[in-house]
């Protein structure tokens, strides 16, 4: 068994791919207040020690409350280049070689930031990051769940020009009484312009959400699929299929998904056969971002450098990169875990 710090030097420079994680989420309290500052925007607290103490959540919509005061302070195209900028610095320091990023335009464009201000911010962002740092992305539009299906269609609408530089569409925000069901006919339009569709599902929403979403909105992958533990059958579904879960250990602890990390489903889950990656969600909110997710549950779940190489590898085989990249980090995790043995 190796000691901590080899298992966290391990987890740190393994190769892998983050794909889940909310750009507005990488928000950190040092940032927030210099871009309150820059903008004129009144926040809540006056000091990042103040800003952090106020990060104990009781559910998903506690911390949303807090996250979409937090998003009121990007108004300019550089601030979400910096936002962009800052997060991609972290993931590549921990080790991640590709992100796919979500992003959230129903909680700019009503407060009258352009669309194309907000797209544009990002993509310069992952554009210098693959020149500067060899970390390629994608980029992922969510609609808000919580807002109307005929709002996620003008927003649809909206990105179509867009469609080179994004990616797929997500569905996020509040998740219980707001079913898949709802978007049915966005995610058809969506896909039938050619995104690719994720959607969170399970991650306070019942197991029943999962398969709804992949039988009605066709997503490539569930965003936390955490419920899927309350479903043999829709397991071996998961499984059969190799749908890929992206989950965030440190996510469900902060927000009481889960009571405990060593009560997380992840490992049964991955036991059985499930696609199942790890990624970061809101890092700055969660106290957390890539490097750190895997070592919690690490931890907590006793995982050995075999579940965290298989781990990393489903990072790799769950992303939308091109099939010749895939391989290629692949081999480079297979030479990563050989040279460490
Ligand atoms: N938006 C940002 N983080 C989210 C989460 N964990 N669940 C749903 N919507 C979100
Ligand atoms: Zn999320």
């Amino acid at each position: 068994m190796p000691d901590d710090t080899t298992m966290d030097a391990f987890i740190r420079d393994i190769p892998k791919a983050e794909l889940h994680v909310h750009i507005e989420g990488t928000l950190e309290p040092e940032m927030l207040l210099e871009l309150g500052k820059r903008n004129g925007v009144a926040l809540d607290c006056a000091s990042a020690e103040e800003c952090r103490a106020a990060y104990h959540f009781n559910d998903l919509q506690h911390f949303l409350d807090l996250y979409y005061a937090g998003v009121e302070v990007l108004v300019a195209e550089q601030d979400f280049y910096e936002l962009t900028t800052a997060y991609l610095r972290r993931a590549h320091g921990d080790g991640a070689r590709h992100v796919e990023v979500f992003f959230d335009p129903q909680s700019h464009t009503p407060r009258g930031v352009p669309f194309a201000v907000v797209v544009e911010g990002i993509r310069r962002a992952l554009v210098d990051a693959e020149r500067q740092l060899g970390v390629s992305s994608r980029l992922i539009m969510c609609f808000l769940r919580d807002q109307s299906p005929a709002s996620a269609m003008v927003t649809l609408e909206t990105a179509r020009p867009y469609r080179h530089v994004i990616a797929g569409v997500g569905l996020d925000s509040a998740e219980v009484g707001h079913p898949p069901r709802d978007f049915k006919e966005v995610f058809r339009v969506a896909r039938d312009a050619g995104f690719v569709a994720v959607a969170h599902a399970g991650e306070e929403g019942p197991a029943e959400y999962i398969s709804e979403a992949l039988d009605l909105l066709k997503v490539a992958r569930i965003d936390h699929g955490v419920r899927a533990i309350d479903d043999p059958a829709l397991q071996r579904r998961l499984a059969g299929e190799q749908i890929p879960l992206t989950m965030c250990p440190l996510s469900n602890l902060e927000l009481q998904v889960t009571p405990d990390l060593s009560q997380h489903p992840l490992k049964r889950l991955l036991d059985a056969g499930l696609r199942v990656t790890v990624n970061s969600d809101d890092p700055a909110y969660f106290d957390g971002y890539l490097a750190a997710n895997y070592a919690a549950v690490q931890h907590a779940l006793d995982l050995d450098r075999d579940d965290i190489a298989a781990l990393a590898r489903n990072s790799i085989t769950s992303s939308w990169l091109p099939t010749a990249r895939r391989d290629q980090l692949l081999a480079e995790i297979d030479a990563f875990v050989t040279a460490a043995r």
